[in-house]
């Protein structure tokens, strides 16, 4: 039986004082309510320190939004995965949609820095989604493949005990419009398919596959009721803990179901 896992990704929001508040809350609210559901918060970098003091021994865990593959070295602004695990971080983010869009982040490149954080045992939440014009012209199914496949090139079945994969469909991200449950447990079967083939049922089981894309208190006990979605990847919703909490609430009222 899977886990259900809820992470909230801030992406380039919070201050200094709001982003130790919002981890204050999270904190307190989920080690007292939410055993059965892991949870962890991705804030901005420059806050990865002062969040991770915020949420002090509680359960919840730390990730960052973004790594670079290399060892530490002349690579100036970006952020290496040793630092991440030595502030904390227990997860990265990759392949980010925004990342792949705004960055220009390639499928090669995403796979380097997956290859990077799994030798070393950082967590990966690997994002893959297709956009709106891929869905409708019938393509979802290709987009997610080839993803996949450039994104877990020469990833050895022994590197995804911390793995998991995040279905987000482009379309759904941070526009309010959420894919039905349908359209997830679809795509997220898929995904589920592919690593059945590409790896083993057995490992293909284990892999938690979270769906993200406009996720809030009020659609997520539907989404996360679906058979293969075990989880999600929560933006807007994750920087208000009114709307936070519930959707780890509504994870352990099905996980103790
Ligand atoms: P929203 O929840 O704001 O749609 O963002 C989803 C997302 O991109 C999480 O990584």
């Amino acid at each position: 039986m899977r886990r259900y896992f809820v992470a909230g990704n801030w992406k380039m929001n919070t201050t200094l004082e709001s982003a130790k508040g919002l981890a204050n809350a999270i904190a307190a609210d989920v080690t007292q309510k939410s055993p059965m559901v892991d949870v962890a918060v991705c804030p901005p970098a420059p806050y990865l320190v002062p969040v991770r003091e915020a949420l002090g021994s509680s359960k919840v865990s730390l990730g960052a939004q973004n790594a670079y593959f290399a060892s530490p070295g002349a690579y100036t602004g970006e952020v290496a995965v040793e630092m991440l695990q030595d502030v904390g971080c227990k997860w990265v983010i990759l392949g980010h949609s925004e990342r792949r869009q705004l960055f220009s982040e390639t499928d090669d490149l995403i796979n380097k820095k997956i290859v990077a954080a799994t030798a070393k045992e950082l967590g990966v939440i690997f994002c893959i989604g297709e956009v709106l014009a891929d869905r409708q012209a019938g393509r979802m199914e290709a987009v997610l493949q080839t993803q996949l496949e450039g994104g877990m090139k020469d990833l050895d079945a022994g590197l995804l005990g911390q793995f998991v994969i995040a279905y987000e469909p482009v379309w759904a991200i941070g526009t309010g419009v959420t894919a039905t449950p349908e359209q997830a447990e679809e795509a997220h079967l898929f995904i589920r398919s592919w690593l059945a083939k590409r790896y083993s049922a057995a490992t293909a089981e284990g892999i938690r596959i979270l769906y993200g894309g406009s996720v809030k208190a009020d659609n997520a006990a539907e989404l996360l009721s679906q058979k293969n979605v075990d989880g999600a990847l929560v933006g807007g919703a994750s920087l208000k803990p009114d709307q936070f909490l519930p959707i780890i609430a509504a994870a352990a009222k099905l996980a103790e179901a």
